[in-house]
This record gives C-alpha cells, sequence and structure tokens, in this order.
C-alpha cells in the first residue's frame, strides 16, 4: 500500500477522548468507576425521554426525518427565532465541522483562544486552513487581542462561553461591544455547549444577534443535548443563525445526519423542563459543595459558570490523574491545555462528589500536595 497521506492530515494529532469506564475497569480489573471527566451529566435521561425513545424502536427500518421536523419546530419556538434559522446535526460538534466545511478554503483564517475546545482547530486544520490561536488573559477569552488579529482572510472566530476548561464568561455588555468592532466578512460562532448553567443575567439574547445583522457582522449560538440535558450518547447539537447562513450549511450537511432516536429524545428532553430543571439546581449545589470542601484540601478551585470545576492542586496533575485512576475516579489533567497543576472536575452526583473528595484527600495525601 502507497498511501498519499495530505501534509495538513499528516500534522493532525487525534483527539483523545477521556477515558472510558470500560476501559478503567478492564485495565484495573476494578468495578464501579466514577468518570468525571468529559462534563456529561451525571444522571440518566428522564422516564419520558426513554418511554418516548423506546417507542420509536419499530420505526426504525425508515430514515429518520432529515429535516429534523419536529424537533426544529420545538427549538424555534422555545427561543423566540424562526425555524429556518436552526440547523441541527450529530452533537454541536457537527455544526463546528458544517461551519468549517461551508466556509473554510485553503489558506483562509479562523480564530480560537487557547485553551478552549481543542475540536474547532482540528477540523480547521483538516480543511487546510490557519489557526491564529490566542491565549487567554487572566483566564478570560482576550477579545482585544482577538480583534486585532482580524484581517482579510479571517472567516470565522470561535468563541466558547463559557470557556472549556476556565468556566469563566463574556459579560453580555462585553459581548456586544466585540461584535460591533467585527468587520462584516467574519462569522463569529457563540459555542454554548455549557449555557445551560450559565446565570441567567449572564446569558446573550441570541434570538436578537442572530437576526440583527444590517452591517454587522453575522453572529451564529451552537446549543448542544450533551451536558444539562444528559443526552450525550444520543448526538444532538443545534446552531441558531441567520436563515441565509444556515442555507448554506444545508447545503453541505449530509441529509441523515441526525438520528431518529435523537429527534425524538431531544425534543422530549426540551419539553420536560421538570427533569431540566432539576439538573441545572443539582450541578449547582454540587458546584456549592465542591468548592467548600476543595478549599478546605488546600486547592484553588476557579469560579465557574459551567458544570465543571478547574482546580489547582498545586503539584504534577497527571501524577495525580495516574492516583486517582487507579482509586477508581477518571478526571482531566489540564497539563496539555497548559495547566500543569491543574485538573477539570465534572460535577458529580452528590455521592460521586463526596466519594471523590474523600479520594482526593488520600490521593493528595500520598503525593504530598495540597494541605499535606
Ligand atoms: C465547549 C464545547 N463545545 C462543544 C462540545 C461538543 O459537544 P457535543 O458534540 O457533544 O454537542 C463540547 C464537548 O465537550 C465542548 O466542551
Amino acid at each position: 500500500m502507497k498511501l498519499i497521506i495530505p501534509e495538513n492530515i499528516q500534522k493532525i494529532e487525534p483527539y483523545k477522548p477521556g477515558k472510558t469506564q470500560a476501559e478503567l475497569e478492564r485495565e484495573y480489573g476494578i468495578s464501579r468507576s466514577v468518570k468525571i471527566a468529559s462534563n456529561e451529566s451525571p444522571y440518566a435521561p428522564s422516564a419520558r425521554i426513554v418511554k418516548a425513545i423506546t417507542d420509536a424502536v419499530t420505526g426504525l427500518n425508515r430514515y429518520p426525518d432529515a429535516a429534523c421536523h419536529d424537533l426544529v419546530e420545538t427549538i424555534a419556538l422555545k427561543y423566540g427565532v424562526q425555524k429556518e434559522s436552526v440547523v441541527v446535526g450529530n452533537g454541536s460538534n457537527d455544526l463546528i465541522d458544517f461551519l468549517v466545511k461551508t466556509f473554510i478554503e485553503k489558506g483562509d483564517e479562523v480564530i480560537t483562544s487557547h485553551p478552549s475546545f481543542l475540536m474547532y482547530q482540528k477540523f480547521v486544520q483538516v480543511r487546510g486552513g490557519i489557526n491564529h490561536i490566542i491565549p487567554l488573559k487572566d483566564m478570560r477569552h482576550d477579545l482585544t487581542s482577538i480583534v486585532n488579529n482580524i484581517n482579510d482572510k479571517t472567516r470565522l472566530i470561535f468563541i466558547d462561553n463559557p470557556n472549556n476548561p476556565t468556566g469563566t464568561t463574556i459579560s453580555p455588555r462585553d459581548l456586544y461591544v466585540f461584535l460591533s468592532t467585527i468587520p462584516e466578512h467574519v462569522i463569529v460562532v457563540i459555542d454554548e455547549a455549557y449555557a445551560d448553567f450559565m446565570d441567567e443575567e449572564l446569558r446573550p439574547d441570541a434570538a436578537s444577534l442572530i437576526n440583527n445583522t444590517n452591517k454587522r457582522c453575522p453572529v451564529v449560538f451552537l446549543r448542544t443535548f450533551s451536558k444539562a440535558y444528559g443526552l450525550a450518547g444520543l448526538r444532538v447539537g443545534y446552531g441558531l443563525m441567520n436563515y441565509e447562513l444556515a442555507a448554506c450549511l444545508h447545503k453541505v450537511r449530509q441529509p441523515f445526519t441526525v438520528n431518529t432516536f435523537a429527534q425524538i429524545g431531544a425534543k422530549v428532553a426540551l419539553e420536560d423542563e421538570e427533569h431540566y430543571l432539576s439538573i441545572l439546581q443539582k450541578n449547582r449545589d454540587g458546584i456549592r459543595y465542591l468548592y467548600k470542601e476543595l478549599q478546605k484540601l488546600g486547592c484553588t478551585a476557579y469560579p465557574t459558570q459551567g458544570n465543571f470545576i478547574l482546580v489547582d492542586i498545586k503539584g504534577d496533575a497527571d501524577k495525580l490523574y495516574k492516583t486517582l485512576l487507579r482509586k477508581g475516579f477518571i478526571i482531566r489533567s489540564m497539563r496539555a491545555y497548559g495547566f500543569p497543576s491543574c485538573i477539570r472536575v465534572t460535577v458529580g452526583t452528590e455521592a460521586e462528589n463526596s466519594s471523590f473528595i474523600n479520594n482526593l484527600e488520600k490521593s493528595l495525601g500520598e503525593l504530598g500536595y495540597g494541605n499535606n
């Protein structure tokens, strides 16, 4: 075999998802591990969602609805936008892919921050685009530096708000000022994967921003069912955008990218307000508990508006990662993100949080970190 691999593809480092519980349990011969590494919801879907998905099994001989009609209608109603402004995909990752495929040609430029969600840069590499990576400033997107790096070749700017992994946000006022300085040829993508967890007053008005594009840059908001809606395994996400932009994405996407279960499960999840609100409340309770306990252990927990916390353990994060693995806990070391003494921990159930704190205390003790 003589493969000819394009140079841009050769340079790509494959995305490393967090270790799965099954993998850990096989490797270490343990059971009942806890995964708090990928910012998933620790709660199973509600009975209502499970029933809707189960009921759909007998229809699997048919392709899914390519237009995702019912789900799109529910999303549009909830956010007060036109149906034509909604594009659904196989996770919000799919939307990032559509945007880059649609608007980036070889040599075009895309601005992202570091650290932030790693997939933006990978999709750009696949297209032969150029990544301009701006370091965070004081754990936040450096909006001034982002603006200063725009040029005629810039096509897209990706901003995750809240930022993964720091949990920081941009105030709506700062965002509006920022958008007012962006040239009309640049599309600003606000990735709101964790926006459900944000305080209400911090959320920008997506409906007005996507429609009001007269003499201003287009803005796209990305949302997902993988986090607050607890449906990471179904793979559903969507984008809200001006309908002209949406029409371009529809040209590029595959027709049946969102499967039947995903369309049905996501629609019911949007309607199951009680389940959704209870998850948000439990997340807030979990954050309060973890902050208090992490402080007692001598760690610095950064304030977060997401369902995860960036924690400075004042030691080697990779070593702590391995020590916790042996105890059955999967967390994320933030070394690869440029924070070698930090870990990122997803908020778990009450039992998971307290068991994590106990095992963290033991692990910090073994390594001589924290208060030890
Ligand atoms: C900031 C951010 N955006 C997007 C995603 C992708 O989410 P999904 O493809 O599951 O919708 C993630 C996943 O962790 C994320 O952290």
